[in-house]
């Protein structure tokens, strides 16, 4: 019961303390977009640009979770809200550990997004839109997912036959078919970089 829990996060070290540790600002950046849209190409490249400029980043990444601690749960509507409470439940932690943390989750639904927002709070949580066009997704098709979901061995695919709600004001809106993966993840990070830069520490 919630009454007999008794947080201890006041005595623990701040995250202030962490942050000029790492000195870095750190932040929740939500990737959202279809599959295939190029969430995870792009995390990766920033992941990896963050690391090599001497941030500290992690991703968090939907396929890798569902291979874990989200193992028990499928693509009802239902099932990805309990996906992303979890998944937002962590990215907070990690945020206030000081972590710039890049999480990559189809997230469909604006609500969906928004009780992430509003676990992690709103002055962390960075929304990402992996801006693709469902054409492009389905004929890039890497995983072979969408040829799946068109003869209807995959239910509730998003996009196909499950919705997916474009963000109406994402912090950053990547056209990933106007740019290449390098162009996207430089662009990206320049405009990440105002936020997590600091000079005070
Ligand atoms: S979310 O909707 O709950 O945010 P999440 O990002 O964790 O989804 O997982 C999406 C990944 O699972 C996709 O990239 C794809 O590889 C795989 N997947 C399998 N079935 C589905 C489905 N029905 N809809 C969307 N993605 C699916």
């Amino acid at each position: 019961m919630a009454d007999n829990i008794h947080p201890i996060f006041s005595r623990m070290v701040q995250r202030n303390e962490r942050e000029r540790r790492l000195r870095q600002r750190s932040k929740a950046l939500w990737f959202t977009g279809l599959s295939g849209s190029g969430k995870s190409t792009i995390a990766i490249g920033l992941e990896r640009m963050l690391f090599d400029q001497g941030y500290f980043a992690q991703i968090i990444d939907g396929d890798n979770l569902r291979h874990g601690l989200n193992a028990n749960l499928g693509f009802s509507l239902e099932d990805r809200t309990e996906n992303i409470r979890r998944v937002a439940e962590l990215t907070k932690l990690y945020v206030h550990s000081g972590i710039i943390t890049l999480c990559t989750f189809v997230s469909p639904t604006r609500e969906i997004r928004q009780q992430a927002r509003q676990i992690i709070g709103e002055s962390d949580f960075k929304e990402v839109y992996i801006n693709t066009p469902l054409d492009i997704c389905e004929q890039r098709d890497v995983k072979g997912l969408y040829a799946k979901a068109r003869r209807g061995e995959i239910k509730d695919f998003t996009g196909i036959d499950a919705p997916y709600e474009a963000p109406e004001h994402p912090d950053f809106d990547i056209r990933t078919n106007e740019l290449t993966i390098e162009q996207s993840v430089q662009l990206l990070f320049d405009q990440l970089l105002p936020i997590i830069r600091t000079n005070n520490f």
